[in-house]
């Protein structure tokens, strides 16, 4: 019978078919960074551009941006970041492992045992790895510090950005005058962010170089509780509609002692992962005007919108909508993956919505034999100008639909004899295995409408 889908599993296949490698791996990888191979890349690429379209080109409300990672240093300091963002850490006395002691305390979210033990053990102070005897909890500052010129002192100490949200506060003015939106509107950004994840885990789940997709969008204080609503629907919604099954998904209010320090209310989204429970893939949280007025209380300039009905300045507040793009990727590939039995044989199918599959269409001879690989190879080339495909003509044609069934391919085209009379090639489908005649002449168009360009 096919079996359940594990980590083990999960990462194998990630590696196997160009998905996500160890990054550095030849020299026995660093915790915490990943690299994205040739199917990874083009997967994260669609997620990145899926978000994009959803929440810059389909809205008229939603603008973008691409702000720098190391921003003035004063940035972090108004931000709350150098004061707040850090987790509480304790070494065991023993075994020198380094733990987070709210996971050790609360298991909150997390496996219910840590490392094979219970929690509960862990509750009364030892180590979970060898039961040595841990120190206090002290706090660490999540932020990876580097300097910037030549010289390392003080004055030159800078972040790398733990959050894409705070290039967009210190624009606000910048973009609000030089695109002229009126409030309600919101500035989006994808880009990479840094933390230095005490424990980083779970393969992409929590790494300390990640992506996040972010929406900072400004309202009118007062409206900021019906927006909140309204942006939580509309991300829940995307989720959705890009193929993950609504039972794996759930919405969980924060309590108020896990609020972070800029929030007054934040609603996560969470994805029943096999290796961890519900956990978040997104946050949606009400900002408040906390950051505008930080930045301009730090830097000294005003940063207020024009209110022309009411003659008045005021200062907007946030919601923020935040997605991490590789913890999408994850929770994409988890929802995706499918094995079943076909004739005897286990076949492993990622079930990817035709808008994020890496490949969209592969072009297979039915062999190698020398009469179909020159027509095969001019399926391929009217095809690349439309579609992201692939040519594979090594082995049995059967062996070479598993191997698009495991990147997700939803269409496979095969060239046999019969083309050679009648011009008319196989569309396979991913999902049913069906497959259909169609003419070479309107393979574009069909695979467009299929794939609903
Ligand atoms: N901007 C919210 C976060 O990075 O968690």
């Amino acid at each position: 019978m096919p079996g359940e889908l594990t980590m083990d599993k999960l990462v194998s296949l990630c590696k196997r078919r160009g998905f996500v490698f160890q990054s550095s791996e030849v020299y026995g990888g660093i915790g915490g960074f990943w690299d994205y191979g040739p199917m990874g890349v083009q997967l994260k690429e669609n997620i990145k551009r899926a978000w994009w379209k959803a929440v810059v080109q389909e809205r008229p409300d939603v603008v973008g941006i691409d702000a720098a990672i190391v921003m003035n240093p004063r940035v972090w300091e108004a931000s709350g970041h150098i004061d707040t963002f850090a987790d509480p850490m304790v070494d065991c006395k023993g075994c020198k492992r380094r733990f987070r002691a709210d996971e050790l305390l609360e298991g909150k979210h997390e496996a219910e045992s840590v490392h094979g033990r219970p929690i509960a053990e862990a509750k009364l102070g030892a180590c979970p790895e060898c039961g040595g005897e841990l120190t206090a909890p002290r706090m660490f500052n999540l932020m990876f510090r580097t300097y910037v010129g030549p010289v390392e002192d003080d004055a030159s100490v800078a972040y790398l950005r733990p959050e894409t949200a705070q290039g967009i506060f210190v624009n606000f003015d910048n973009v609000l005058t030089s695109v002229r939106k009126k409030l309600p509107f919101g500035i989006a950004q994808v880009g990479k962010a840094f933390r230095n994840e005490i424990t980083p885990g779970n393969f992409i789940f929590r790494d300390r170089e990640f992506e996040q997709m972010e929406i900072e969008f400004f309202v009118h204080p007062g409206t900021d509780e019906e927006w909140h609503e309204r942006w939580i629907e509309e991300r829940f919604n995307w989720w959705l509609n890009l193929g993950i099954r609504k039972r794996k998904l759930e919405l969980r209010e924060h309590a108020a002692e896990e609020l972070s320090h800029y929030s007054k209310r934040t609603v996560d989204i969470e994805y029943e992962f096999p290796f961890a429970g519900f956990a978040e893939i997104e946050g949606i949280a009400n900002r408040t005007d906390f950051d505008l007025r930080r930045h301009a209380e730090y830097s000294g300039r005003e940063l207020t919108y024009f209110d022309e009905e009411k003659g008045e300045h005021v200062v907007p507040y946030v919601i923020e909508p935040s997605a991490g793009v590789d913890r999408a990727f994850l929770t994409f590939l988890i929802d995706a993956y499918a094995e079943e039995e076909v004739r005897d044989e286990t076949r492993v199918v990622l079930r990817l919505h035709r808008s994020l599959a890496p490949v969209q269409a592969a072009v297979l001879p039915l062999s190698r034999n020398e009469r179909l690989v020159p027509p095969a190879q001019q399926v391929w080339e009217l095809l690349r100008p439309h579609f992201m495909t692939q040519y594979d003509d090594a082995q049995s044609i059967g062996r070479r639909y598993r191997r698009q069934d495991e990147i997700g391919t939803p269409y496979c085209v095969t060239v046999d004899f019969d083309t050679l009379k009648d011009q008319d090639v196989t569309i396979r489908d991913r999902d049913s295995m069906e497959q259909a005649r169609v003419p070479i002449a309107n393979l574009i168009k069909l695979l467009g409408e299929k794939l609903q360009k």
